[in-house]
């Protein structure tokens, strides 16, 4: 990996925060002369050119595409993206083609990147007059077929840090920059166990009833979720148990975690005033408010330490193992709300930085709260080198298809995502969007709005015992996969173009994955009986009958998940 240094980079960027940051310089191969740079008044500028035939992939969790060349995309935090926009709850200013880089922009502004669009050459004439009647061949005529140029523009920043990583495949491309994030997360075993989070009204004897539910059906939940309504203020928050809700939350706590359960509470950063750390915040918080709340400033040792603190001792320190970070991203197309990109923050950030390094510092600071106390926990937001954090991303979008894409992009960028179960409109939508999310990194079934167990309403609980205990006898291969991505940087879920880099057939695949090196999956949506299913050169099993399958292009129909085994 080598670094490469533009004009003058900002004294705000992603590198600055993340304290395991593990640069070691190598020599590189590609020509640092491609490299067009200059300020201009909207920022700074970076050009270099882009094969045809290169391919583009990562740039974090993109729900609304897949190979990115061509595209045009901003990178901004996000939740409701509606698009293709880059509009994201978790963009990654890191990509990496097929032809052997990856580069990462230091950066905490919202960059537009185009990936591969034509620059002015003076041409010789060359008429091309073919008549075309329908839009999609008019643009495949109209796209280049030629060596194009990608632009990275940062916007306000004079300069920017270049980081460019080499590597066989793209596999092993990512998994350097990984590990020049600080590793890959460490997570507890239990943590890949079945999260089940609880409608968000329920009481704490509500809770407990649903736990001894769960234990004398033998469903197998190793993790029970509070949704707001633990709380006695939540937008914004109190940090502090709703007394009629909750007056008993110390036998909740010590019931579930006799019953084997770990804990996990939602909440949001937002302050409210009838929080106790409310005053002690106000001075390192920003000038704009979220829901009448304090947005705290994450960037400061202050506000980290006061916001841990409190954390530990009412909570860690009482038995919660684990958080759930909302609202961390804001909404830009849907609900609009959140704080303008003018809010000015103690740590010197802007509204526009601190949206993007947002979730990033949140994480730190509720690692700081969790100390030693292990945890797989979640956030709505990420952004770079987030390898190390033990988080996984959620939304409130519900597309199956988006959410199946997200599994597939997030193995590029470092980060954790989990195509979570709600409610459903039929009982095959529940059982699909189920098999999901059991092969992914967390299984989680958030009902916070549903009153009562979403399987209920379809009357299939056996059927949902055996898929969650077939999560369960999926835990070991993937605590192992997490533990090699710790120390390699090889993520446990990913695209099968990661590791068959080569295989043009791969390019486009934004729907099927690699699922901890040897299996791959190819889910099915409540809308489909049958799939084509890609498997590429090698030799390959069906994951529940053992058969031997050919590699290539085939049709599959069945009930179950489609899962092939490498041998
Ligand atoms: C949303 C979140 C949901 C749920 C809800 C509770 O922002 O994405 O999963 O936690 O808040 O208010």
């Amino acid at each position: 990996m080598k670094k490469i240094t533009f004009g003058t980079p900002e004294k705000i960027v992603p590198s600055n925060y993340c304290k395991g940051l593990d640069y070691k310089e190598t020599d590189i191969k590609y020509d640092v002369n491609n490299f067009k740079f200059k300020e201009t008044t909207r920022g700074c500028l970076l050009e270099f050119p882009l094969e045809f035939g290169e391919e583009v992939f990562g740039f974090g969790l993109q729900l609304k595409g897949f190979n990115h060349k061509n595209h045009k995309l901003q990178l901004r935090v996000n939740s409701d993206p509606v698009a293709n926009t880059g509009d994201s709850h978790a963009p990654v200013p890191f990509f990496v083609t097929n032809k052997g880089y990856g580069m990462y922009f230091d950066t905490a502004r919202y960059i537009e990147v185009c990936c591969g669009y034509g620059k002015n050459k003076s041409r010789e004439p060359v008429e091309n007059n073919t008549i075309i009647a329908t839009a999609e061949d008019l643009y495949k005529k109209c796209g280049l077929k030629e060596t194009t140029t990608m632009s990275v523009e940062i916007p306000v920043a004079k300069g920017i840090d270049v980081y460019i990583f080499e590597g066989k495949n793209i596999l092993d491309i990512v998994s350097q920059y990984n590990i020049f994030s600080g590793g890959g997360c460490d997570v507890p075993e239990w943590g890949l166990g079945v999260l089940y989070r609880a409608y968000a009204r329920n009481t704490g004897s509500q809770v407990m009833e649903l736990a001894k539910y769960f234990r004398e059906n033998d469903i197998p939940v190793d993790i029970i979720g509070l949704e707001p309504g633990w709380q006695s203020s939540t937008y914004s928050c109190s940090y502090v148990w709703d007394k009629e809700r909750y007056p008993n939350h110390d036998e909740v706590i010590k019931y579930l975690k006799d019953n084997g359960f770990h804990i996990n509470l939602w909440e949001h950063a937002f302050i409210s005033a009838a929080s106790p750390i409310y005053k002690q915040m106000h001075d390192y918080s920003g000038d704009y408010e979220v829901w009448q709340g304090l947005i705290p400033d994450f960037g400061t040792e202050e506000a980290r330490d006061i916001f841990a603190k409190h954390h530990k001792e009412t909570l860690v320190d009482k038995g919660i193992d684990g958080f759930k970070l909302d609202e961390c991203d804001n909404s830009d197309f849907v609900h609009d709300w959140s704080f303008p990109n003018c809010t000015e923050f103690p740590s010197g950030m802007d509204g526009e930085q601190y949206h993007q390094l947002f979730g990033t510092l949140y994480m730190q600071t509720m690692l700081k709260a969790l100390e030693n106390t292990p945890t797989l926990s979640e956030v709505r937001s990420a952004g770079a080198l987030c390898a190390s954090y033990p988080f996984v991303l959620y939304s409130d979008l519900y597309d199956h298809k988006d959410f199946i894409r997200g599994v597939v992009n997030s193995g590029f960028s470092g980060i954790l995502w989990t195509p979570e179960l709600r409610d459903a409109k039929n009982k095959k939508d529940l059982m699909r969007r189920l098999q999901t999310t059991v092969f992914s990194v967390q299984c989680l079934i958030n009902a916070w709005y549903c009153p009562q167990v979403p399987w209920k309403e379809f009357d299939c609980e056996d059927e949902v015992k055996e898929l969650l205990k077939i999560r369960k006898s999926l835990v070991p291969m993937l605590k192992k996969a997490f533990d090699e991505y710790k120390t390699t940087g090889k993520p446990p879920v990913r695209a099968l173009v990661a590791d068959y880099t080569d295989d043009k057939e791969t390019y486009f695949i934004d729907d099927e994955y690699i699922f901890c090196d040897d299996l791959i999956v190819a889910p099915l949506t409540a809308e489909m009986d049958e799939r084509r299913v890609y498997l590429p050169e090698g030799e390959w099993v069906d994951y529940w009958t053992k058969e031997k399958v050919n590699s290539g292009w085939f049709t599959v129909n069945t009930q179950k998940i489609p899962v092939f085994e490498k041998r």
